[in-house]
């Protein structure tokens, strides 16, 4: 063959479709790597491939890794891997997912050399492990669980590792050290969602005796009461009746949404239990039963659904009903045919008909009945151009953003839940941080208006139903060969195993529900309107700039921590633990006294000895960082720890920093802010 075709240096300007020449050359010469005499040559198609392999283009990353697959080697696979570090999509992972596994013999012979270094490459160790063959994968996890016990506080990737690619063997021993005590409690809670996922994903057990796990409901620690309950569900083995039963009543809320997660996956052996449940004397516990049952059995639980409906007064119960409800095959439809004409509580209808059209769903027989029954409107017209043009003019001409923007704060229409501004808030559907600069303003009553008119590029939703009976809708978060992750109207990722799909269908409607303005007065709609068309222009919704705390977690210090003892629970507890309420700042920065105030309200007859405001910052590496408080003399400044009065410095990672605040004394706002760290914001 000729040796004409040498690869050239690579001109990385190049246009897509010259970067595709250069490769498929290199595709040409690929079958000569395996003539001695051309070493030299595959050095330099690998060096070109590694550059190739992390082009910009996706087309160009997946031919790059097919090419890579025939020069047989552990560099190839070194690199086919780094294409991880770029987005992946169901083709990539796919190619990858063959590269690696034509490559697997010298892969591996590379790791166990020592040549190719696991640490920091987490998640190509976790791919690779997964893409080779299982008794390749399960030889590798072996070898490591053999040489080094994993360690107590399970610090590394093994626990998942073994999850996501162990066979039997290696899930038995991590079984035996979980059951056997050689775990911490936040260890022991990973290795029983590990073995979980491992019967979920993939349906291989551990080997040996599971029994002992249920010894493990008896935690005082809850994420591991969780994770057993879940476990047991995922393995079909639940605890028994009397169990579960008391289980439901746990102080934990995150054991008792898992009971009923169980319950659900164990199909109708459940009913006694949950009919009994759906009359239980917590209103909470009622609602979780009446849902889990309607989810087994529609028709059934219809008598009690309408009484739940009934029941619903506050909007935040009212919401979690809905969301669950309506992620039940049919259920909107069935509901609204047993509903009553009238009485229907306002807080439970409107919210009815807000989840009802969001998140791609559009039950229109529910919105209509719900509307009809609590006498309300449901205003499902079609907005004519002129309307439009009109409120956008009055906005422009009365519409107050200041108000506007407490308008956009309010937790019944969840705008920040779906939203960011300066990165803080949901990531559902786009930032909102220059809206106002890049849009018109009828561009934004439209949006609002009629959410299913333009569908923003890149926002469109899926919706999913699985095998068992359940629907999800949301936008693609990440997908690989055995799991597809959504990102759900609430804000929160779904994890949904591909052995489980049923049908997976674009959304129709806009993941932005229709009809968010109908709870709202003309002035509220202008104001908001008018706040939206101010973000991103110079002033004081400007919030392009970033070095400033937009996300808080309030919480109180009260005279009962220090009589408990308890004097470090705001550096240690997880920061998703209910005792924080999580509190944006306002788009210019501050933290304003009535945004403080509402979430620390407590109760009157205990007494508040601080309040608190915690915030994240994150380093890329050691450094000083100053920190600029603004805010007046009744307030501390702490940082992991310890209070802090200068610069301090800081490890690379994230670190807590907390404002102590006198709770007599709270400032009008406060506001931090450094240039020498990143605020965490999510
Ligand atoms: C359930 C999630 C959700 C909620 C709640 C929500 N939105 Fe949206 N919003 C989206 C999604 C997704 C899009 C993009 C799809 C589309 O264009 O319809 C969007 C689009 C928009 C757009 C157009 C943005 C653009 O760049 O084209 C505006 C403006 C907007 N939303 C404002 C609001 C406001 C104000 C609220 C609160 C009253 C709100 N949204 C509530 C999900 C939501």
């Amino acid at each position: 063959m000729s040796r004409c075709l040498k690869v050239e240096p690579f001109p990385f300007d190049g246009s897509f479709m010259f970067r595709r020449l250069v490769l498929a050359s290199a595709l040409l010469l690929a079958p000569v790597a395996s003539r001695a005499d051309s070493a030299a040559d595959a050095a330099q198609r690998l060096e070109t491939l590694s550059k190739l392999v992390k082009d910009p283009h996706p087309r160009v990353r997946l031919e790059a890794l097919r090419s890579l697959a025939k020069i047989h080697g552990s560099r190839s696979a070194e690199l086919a891997l780094d294409v991880l570090d770029q987005t992946m999509d169901p083709t990539l992972d796919y190619a990858l997912w063959l590269t690696i596994n034509e490559l697997s013999e010298p892969w591996i012979a590379a790791l166990e050399s020592g040549a190719w270094k696991s640490e920091g490459r987490e998640k190509q160790l976790a791919f690779a492990l997964k893409a080779i063959r299982p008794d390749q994968s399960s030889r590798v996890l072996g070898r490591v669980i053999q040489e080094r016990r994993l360690p107590r506080d399970g610090s590394g990737p093994w626990i998942e590792l073994i999850g996501q690619a162990g066979g039997p063997k290696e899930l038995g021993a991590l079984l035996q050290q979980t059951v056997s005590g050689g775990f911490d409690d936040s260890a022991t809670a990973r290795a029983l969602s590990a073995l979980g996922e491992a019967a979920r994903n993939r349906k291989v057990r551990p080997e040996g005796d599971a029994k002992g796990i249920l010894s493990l409901l008896q935690s005082p620690n809850e994420s591991v009461r969780s994770a057993t309950l879940r476990l047991s569900g995922d393995w079909k083995t639940p605890p028994p009746a009397e169990s579960l039963s008391r289980l439901a009543a746990d102080p934990s809320e995150q054991v008792r949404a898992t009971v009923f997660e169980v319950l659900r996956l164990q199909g109708s052996s459940s009913l006694p239990l949950l009919k009994q449940l759906a009359s239980d004397k917590d209103p909470a516990t009622q609602r979780r039963a009446v849902l889990t049952w309607a989810a087994l059995d529609l028709s059934g639980a219809g008598p009690a659904l309408v009484n739940a409906v009934q029941g619903l007064d506050q909007e935040q119960a009212a919401q979690e009903f809905w969301r669950s409800f309506l992620a039940i095959k049919g259920a909107g439809k069935n509901l609204a045919a047993l509903l009553p004409a009238s009485g229907i509580p306002v807080a439970a209808a409107r919210t009815g008909m807000r989840v009802a059209r969001e998140g791609g769903r559009n039950d229109m027989e529910l919105v209509l009945t719900l509307a009809k029954g609590a006498g309300l409107s449901a205003d499902t017209q079609a907005f004519t151009g002129q309307l439009i043009r009109d409120m956008a003019a009055k906005a422009s001409a009365s519409g107050n953003p200041q108000r506007g923007e407490l308008v956009y704060r309010r937790s019944d229409l969840a705008c920040t839940t779906c939203h960011a501004i300066g990165g803080a808030g949901g990531r559902v559907g786009p930032d909102m941080t220059s809206i106002g600069a890049s849009a018109q303003p009828d561009y934004l009553v439209e949006s609002l208006l009629m959410p299913n008119a333009k569908i923003k590029e890149g926002y469109h939703g899926v919706v999913v139903e699985t095998k068992d009976g359940q629907t999800f809708s949301g936008t693609v978060v990440r997908e690989s060969t055995s799991e597809l992750v959504l990102r759900g109207a609430a804000n929160q990722e779904i994890a949904i195993a591909k052995s489980n799909l049923e049908s997976r269908n674009q959304a129709t409607a806009s993941l932005m529900p229709a009809g968010l303005l109908d709870s709202l007065n003309e002035t509220e709609q202008l104001d908001l309107v008018a706040f939206l068309s101010q973000l991103g222009k110079p002033g004081e919704f400007d919030a392009s700039k970033g070095g400033v705390a937009r996300k808080w977690r309030l919480a109180n210090v009260l005279h009962t921590d220090q009589q408990n003892g308890q004097s470090d629970w705001m550096w240690k507890s997880a920061l998703q633990d209910k005792r924080w309420n999580e509190v944006l700042s306002r788009v210019n920065g501050d933290l304003t006294r009535t945004l403080m105030e509402g979430a620390t309200k407590a109760n009157f007859w205990t007494s508040k000895i601080a309040v608190l405001a915690l915030t994240e910052v994150q380093l890329a590496q050691p450094g000083t960082v100053h920190f600029q408080l603004t805010a007046s003399p009744g307030t501390e400044l702490w940082v992991d720890g310890a209070k802090v009065s200068g610069p301090v410095s800081l490890s690379a990672g994230n670190h807590r920093v907390l404002v102590r605040i006198d709770p007599n004394r709270i400032p009008e706002k406060i506001r931090l802010e450094t240039r020498d760290a990143a605020f965490v914001l999510n």
